[in-house]
């Protein structure tokens, strides 16, 4: 029988690696929650239409990578894996009147986001975002706290030389008479541009200036610049946004041509990158404001901003920085004995142990004491709890395997010496190391 493998562009995160991605995780809950964003989560499906409306239908993420549902008869409805968690979390908004909470809504979420791309090193079918989004604030402090936020989270996380790439992308006031300015430059070259950009001149020019095609650098880096046709409002918020970086202390790189690859956005767009990777297609995180998109998914007009963060990138970034190590965590105690047999006693006393909120783990096996002594030092144990025949006066040998040394103590006080000896000393615990 063939061998069964993980679909193309997925990946089985191993224990080393999982380790590794939950730390992100926690780092991230802890920071969204030193910011004051609430957890949510979504459905990893949705109404295609959510996508396809929200994010944009002349975009990659739509049009060629959407992870389409087969239909069921019995529902009639077209589904799609999530490609990004804001089009969901606003559909939420909607659904659930959230319009009449506090504003701004502050909502984070960390997950599995699904593209049907072409896989490659940090390009992957299924990846995970750490997500935040407040909704409800036209700005401009909040984007500026956004910023912030993404670039403590990769300092958090250990990533050094992160970059901030800022731009503002107008809004409807002024993008219209620019994405006509945007046309009129490309249109006499229109027969010398790739197929795929050709078709988004007329559909979609501002993804022409997000072009992944070499052929299109030269031409971009003379395009007009949508930083020089702001309209009075635009110009303004994005002067302010750069004043309250500039307060916090983060620095970032203005760049005219970064437009985002999804359509929702409104003003202030932003990427992370890896100092000397822009351009690479390789952005560890990015995000912006997005002031129609409530509008868009049938609420009422409100101003939103927010940011993901891919974790896949982060990892491969510590990674390659040599870095990335994680200690798994190791149990407290492992408890053996001199009978091999005796093998419900020892998970008897592990259980007590775990009751306790101890990491224990009982020897489950046959094999001579020498050899559980062995396993349990292999496993980083702390302690090996040794059961004998003075178990029967409710006594056991707690050994601590780090400092060798041994004692008797009574079956009733074991969970609390054990602690409080844990407690004096740091266990892994999926720390970085
Ligand atoms: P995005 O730029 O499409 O934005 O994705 C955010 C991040 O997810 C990227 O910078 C990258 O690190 C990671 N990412 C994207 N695609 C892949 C992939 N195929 N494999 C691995 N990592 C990937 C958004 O998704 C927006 N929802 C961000 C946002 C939130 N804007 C406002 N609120």
């Amino acid at each position: 029988m063939a061998t069964f493998r993980a679909p193309r562009g997925t990946r089985d995160l191993l224990p080393a690696e999982q380790t590794a991605m939950l730390r992100l995780e926690r780092i991230a809950a802890d920071l969204a929650t030193r910011y004051g964003y609430r957890p949510i989560e979504t459905p990893l499906f949705e109404q295609a239409a959510v996508f396809e409306r929200g994010v944009g239908e002349v975009t990659d993420v739509v049009e060629k990578e959407l992870f389409r549902l087969a239909p069921r008869t019995e529902d009639g409805e077209a589904w799609a894996l999530r490609p990004e968690p804001t089009a969901g979390i606003v559909r939420a908004y909607i659904q659930h009147g959230m319009q009449t909470w506090p504003q701004p809504v502050r909502l984070t979420l960390t997950g599995p986001m699904f593209r049907y791309d072409r896989p490659q090193a940090g390009r992957y079918r299924e990846f995970w975002q750490f997500d935040v989004e407040a909704i409800g604030d036209p700005g401009p402090a909040v984007d500026a706290e956004l910023v912030e936020l993404g670039a403590r989270f990769y300092d958090e996380a250990g990533v050094k030389d992160v970059k901030v790439l800022l731009n503002s992308i107008g809004d409807g006031a002024c993008r219209p008479a620019y994405i006509e300015s945007l046309k009129a430059y490309f249109r006499p070259h229109a027969a010398t541009l790739p197929e795929v950009e050709r078709e988004r001149l007329e559909k979609n020019p501002l993804r022409l200036l997000d072009s992944k095609d070499p052929a299109m650098a030269a031409l971009n880096a003379a395009a007009p610049r949508i930083t020089d046709a702001l309209c009075d409002a635009c110009r303004e918020h994005f002067d302010a946004v750069q004043a309250h970086l500039a307060a916090l202390g983060v620095s970032f790189r203005l760049e005219p041509g970064l437009v985002r690859g999804l359509d929702y956005y409104t003003r202030t767009a932003f990427e992370f990158y890896v100092e000397g990777r822009e351009g690479q297609q390789q952005a560890l995180g990015g995000g912006g404001r997005y002031d129609g998109l409530v509008e868009l998914l049938g609420g009422r007009p409100t101003p939103g901003i927010g940011f993901g963060l891919g974790l896949d990138r982060i990892l491969l970034a510590l990674e390659e920085a040599g870095t990335g190590q994680v200690t798994e965590p190791a149990p407290v105690a492992v408890v053996v004995g001199a009978d091999p047999a005796a093998t419900a006693e020892r998970l008897r006393i592990a259980t007590t142990l775990r009751a306790a909120g101890i990491a224990a783990r009982a020897e489950l096996g046959q094999r001579k004491l020498g050899k559980q002594l062995e396993a349990a030092s292999r496993d980083r144990a702390h302690f090996a709890v040794i059961l004998g025949d003075e178990l029967a006066d409710g006594q056991v040998q707690l050994r601590d395997l780090e400092a060798g040394t041994q004692k008797a103590v009574a079956v009733d006080d074991l969970a609390r010496e054990v602690a409080r000896a844990q407690a004096s000393h740091r266990h892994g615990a999926g720390t970085a190391t």
